[in-house]
């Protein structure tokens, strides 16, 4: 793995960028948004309950990784930012492997042990990784936001290369019933037997997709084994549905606890290769960033499953319910360069097309035969990167374009060698999950996207939901183009930087596209108006790209994406 040194010294380059710090806007809490003004630092006070919504700036290890400070018992130390999992999990300053580490490691001084252990598993047989260590409460937090009494995994032992991106763990903002710590607690409590380790809890064949949650233990309980899935009257006890308030993902016990203006939470996320720039790097929590109208977005439901889909059975007090599990929304169509691409023939046409949106996934993931189809109308694997490519998505009814800066990497060093897709092949629907489509970090990009949980015990009242706000300039593909002119003129190589979590927010200077608050300037050639210093100089790319590719597909191994 001789490609990790050549990436961290990146990575380190750029961390170490004094300039950073300093265009760090220290705004801990106080419903601050984009665009900002400077105000004094403030501590943040965990016990305070009066702020309903805050912001908090979004780091980004070469767009690979996005991360955000988040508190755990007494530090402050970035996580990845993950709406495909719903774990809380850390690494120790207990961890035992190779734990070198620029960024805080959890002290554990704080921590209240339940006794269990987690093991969460990565991966395939080949290329496996995992994380290991007790299962225990303290307190946590974002943006100054914070509950006591979080479960948490406190990972003494891994290796995942989470360290490398500078990210000590993951924070997981996806639904109660895919968390694995729930899952784990809840059966504990109903057995009240707490299982040690859970043996492959996150195991998967395939490492590119998130292991489908098993309910059976739920009805196991109520002494049901047989057809589960014909079975139309499958219940759980209420006391499983309310344990989401206790055992529950952090985020979701935010606004359990009532302490968010809207159960809601929002993503713009930043470009730090090809072209820097783009949208800012923010987590918006309990509301939309300021300017930004709810009516302006593009509002779908999420995909519910049923028990009979292997959803969770809903409570013999709530029978009616049905819950979502995973940030999924349906599609109606996929357009590649105004072509509208056929329907993939590896999955029944009675599967409603959808797709998870994934702030921990670095690429796009669709159908292989769809993906085939693309690579067979550009030609082959490698194109060239000056011809701007589009990739559109039709969602709610309207079109959500991937900039085309964000569907190319380079395939080497050498931009005037091709470029490659941001796109990659996954498993078909149907035993599982139901989606087609991963839309990871490339469409991220390219859209504000709100993530509203509605109401979390009763979905029927208050319909969990995305919203989308597409903010891909007019002029996207021109910029493509003058940014592969720039990198010839570099030697071939684009840009690249990264970007440390920040403890505040980002100062945006300009508003691009729907509002939403930009990185930099726009257009780029222009110096003057390029006044906020949000990104750090931008470091120029040594590393072979096709050896970057290859660690982001090392990085993407670990399947939290
Ligand atoms: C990580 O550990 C697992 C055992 O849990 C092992 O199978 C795997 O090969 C290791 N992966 C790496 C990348 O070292
Ligand atoms: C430990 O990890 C660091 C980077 O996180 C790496 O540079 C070093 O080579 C690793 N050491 C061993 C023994 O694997
Ligand atoms: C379905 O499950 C319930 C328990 O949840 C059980 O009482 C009922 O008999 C089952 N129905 C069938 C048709 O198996
Ligand atoms: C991208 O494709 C969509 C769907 O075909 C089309 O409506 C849109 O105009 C295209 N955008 C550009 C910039 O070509
Ligand atoms: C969710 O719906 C239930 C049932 O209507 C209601 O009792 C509860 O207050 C709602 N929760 C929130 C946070 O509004
Ligand atoms: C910047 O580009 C725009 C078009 O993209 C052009 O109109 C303008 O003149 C350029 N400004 C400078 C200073 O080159």
């Amino acid at each position: 793995m001789t490609i990790r040194p050549l990436v961290l010294g990146l990575l380190l380059a750029s961390l170490t960028e004094p300039a950073l710090a300093t265009a760090i806007e220290h705004v801990r809490r106080g419903g601050i948004h984009l665009p900002l003004f400077r105000t004094e630092a403030r501590q943040a006070d965990v016990r305070k309950r009066d702020t309903n919504s805050a912001g908090i700036g979004v780091g980004d290890f070469l767009d690979v990784t996005y991360n955000v400070l988040v508190q755990v018992g007494g530090i402050e130390t970035p996580l990845v930012l993950d709406t495909g999992s719903a774990d809380l999990w850390v690494i120790s300053k207990a961890c035992t492997g190779n734990c070198s580490s620029t960024v805080p490691l959890y002290p554990q001084t704080t921590f209240q042990s339940t006794g269990q252990n987690v093991q969460l598993l990565y991966g395939d047989s080949r290329t496996g990784t995992h994380a290991a260590g007790p299962i225990g409460k303290d307190s946590a937090g974002v943006a100054g936001l914070a509950v006591a009494d979080q479960y948490l995994a406190s990972i003494i032992d891994t290796n995942t290369t989470l360290l490398e991106t500078g990210s000590a763990g993951i924070f997981g903002l996806g639904f109660p019933a895919i968390s694995v710590l729930w899952r784990q607690l809840i059966q504990a409590q109903l057995n009240e037997e707490p299982p040690t380790i859970s043996g492959r809890a996150l195991a998967d064949v395939d490492f590119r997709r998130t292991p489908f949650p098993s309910f059976d233990f739920l009805t196991k309980t109520i002494s049901f084994e047989h057809h589960k899935r014909q079975n139309t009257s499958l219940r759980s006890s209420p006391e499983v549905i309310a344990s989401f308030d206790t055992y529950g993902p952090l985020f979701t016990r935010l606004v359990a606890d009532h302490r968010l203006a809207e159960p809601m939470f929002a993503t713009t996320l930043q470009r730090d290769s090809i072209d820097i720039g783009g949208n800012v790097g923010q987590l918006s929590i309990g509301e939309l960033p300021a300017g930004i109208k709810s009516d302006s977005l593009t509002w779908v439901p999420l995909r519910a499953y049923t028990p009979q889909e292997g959803g969770l059975p809903p409570s013999s007090d709530a029978p009616h319910e049905v819950y979502p599990l995973v940030w999924e929304i349906a599609v109606d169509d996929v357009y590649f360069d105004g072509a509208k691409l056929a329907r993939s023939q590896l999955s029944s046409p009675s599967i409603t097309l959808s797709a998870l949106i994934d702030t921990g996934n670095s690429l796009m993931r669709g159908p292989q035969d769809v993906v085939a189809q693309i690579y067979t109308t550009l030609g082959g694997e490698t194109f060239d990167c000056a011809l701007p490519h589009n990739l559109t998505f039709v969602i709610g009814g309207k079109l959500f374009p991937v900039d085309p800066r964000d569907f190319v990497l380079p395939a080497l060093s050498d931009t005037r060698d091709g470029c490659v897709a941001n796109l990659a092949s996954t498993d078909p629907p149907g035993a599982g999950f139901l989606y087609s489509w991963s839309l990871g970090d490339p469409f991220l990009k390219s859209v504000l996207a709100a993530f509203h949980y509605g109401n979390l015990t009763h979905p029927s009242q208050d319909p969990p939901r995305i919203g989308l706000l597409s903010t891909v300039p007019a002029d996207s593909g021109a910029r493509l183009q003058s940014a592969v002119s720039a990198a010839a003129d570099n030697g071939g190589a684009f840009t690249a930087t990264s970007h440390l979590a920040p403890s505040g927010t980002f100062v945006a200077s300009t508003t691009g596209v729907g509002g939403v608050p930009q990185a930099t300037a726009v257009p780029a050639n222009t110096t003057t108006a390029d006044a906020t210093p949000v990104v750090s100089s931008a470091v120029r790319t040594p590393v072979p790209v096709v050896l970057l590719w290859a660690f982001c597909a090392l990085v993407l191994g670990l399947s939290y994406l």
